[in-house]
């Protein structure tokens, strides 16, 4: 049998988290142990060989666009590479969500991508890391993964990017796929899928330059202050992350409406975290459809970024939502 060869490309989070006691697993330093220290705790592979390089040392909560755009790129480079055969990359898993979705707008997907991460960091008894890792690693040698997208494995479960959420702040099992489901279970090394294949090409490329856009959430007593600075602060586009199906509250919606008139793109998702925002054609805005405020985002950032016409923003959210 061949081996498959997988690169993991690290880039810090809590699966490289140290803490002073192995008791702590909130008061620690991600990103702080090297890529090798992380392959130290992994038992040895027969089938798997894995090559392992430390791409960055990040907190996620510092992944910015820009870490997106040169992550995509390095990964396309690696995909490049006739000798590999899959890539896992190490995360952590604050924005985990974001990065994986960016990666899925953009990058032609050749061999298998993985994500994944842990939720204690590497020090503590019971760190979740080494397992999630060597999970990853099976899913990656899985040439039938490319076929499902950029894929996140945690916690004994694969999640599509596009439905991943981070659904627990500190929990081993934090991360779901909410309405959709599990993509696949990875049990004793063996991977089951629960889902067809479902890739689809990039939307955009991944130097897109990206729009600025930012989000603003609705609650009872929302500041007219706070929305005006935001509306009148240069950005080219703004998420609403409203109650429910994306109602706003009375207080501001006419500054939105103004808004939308002088040429603000804006986008109306729902705050609640799963579901989706369904039609409302008196609104005037663009419906995220099943994309939560921060995927919506992301994918407004590049739709603006790259010059898409007003009108084809909505065929692209309702299109990103079964993606
Ligand atoms: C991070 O996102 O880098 C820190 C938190 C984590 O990985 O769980």
């Amino acid at each position: 049998m061949k081996r498959r060869r997988i690169l993991v490309l690290a880039t810090g989070g809590t699966i490289a988290g140290a803490a002073s006691s192995p008791h702590d697993t909130s008061g620690y330093r991600a990103g702080a142990l090297p890529v090798e220290a992380l392959m130290a705790a992994l038992p040895e592979q027969e089938d798997i060989r894995i090559d392992a390089r430390q791409a960055f040392s990040l907190d996620s909560k510092d992944a910015l666009p820009e870490f997106w755009q040169a992550l995509a790129r390095e990964i396309a480079r690696v995909q490049a590479d006739p000798g590999i055969d899959g890539v896992v990359v190490t995360h952590g898993t604050d924005t985990l969500e974001e990065t994986a979705w960016f990666l899925h707008l953009t990058l032609p997907l050749a061999k298998p991508v993985i994500l994944t991460g842990a939720m204690r960091p590497a020090t503590a008894a019971s760190a979740d890391g080494p397992m999630n890792l060597l999970q990853a690693l099976r899913v990656a040698a899985q040439p039938r993964a490319a076929r499902h997208g950029i894929l996140v494995v945690m916690n004994s479960r694969i999640h599509h990017a596009r439905h991943l959420r981070k659904a627990h702040s500190y929990h081993v099992d934090a991360f779901d796929s909410a309405d959709a489901g599990p993509a696949g279970v990875v049990q004793d090394g063996f991977v089951g899928w629960l889902s067809t294949p479902c890739a689809s090409a990039p939307r955009f490329a991944p130097d897109t330059p990206l729009g600025q856009v930012e989000i603003l959430a609705d609650y009872p007593g929302v500041s007219p202050a706070l929305v005006a600075a935001v509306i009148h602060g240069g950005a080219q586009g703004l998420v609403w992350a409203g109650y429910g199906n994306g109602s706003i509250s009375s207080a501001v919606q006419p500054m939105l409406d103004e808004a939308r008139r002088r040429g603000l793109a804006i986008v109306r998702a729902s705050r609640v975290g799963a579901g989706r925002v369904w039609r409302d054609e008196t609104a005037g805005f663009v419906n995220a459809s099943g994309l939560d405020p921060y995927k919506a985002r992301i994918a407004l950032m590049l739709a603006l970024g790259a010059g898409m016409p007003r009108g084809r923003l909505q065929p692209l959210f309702d299109d990103l939502s079964y993606s």
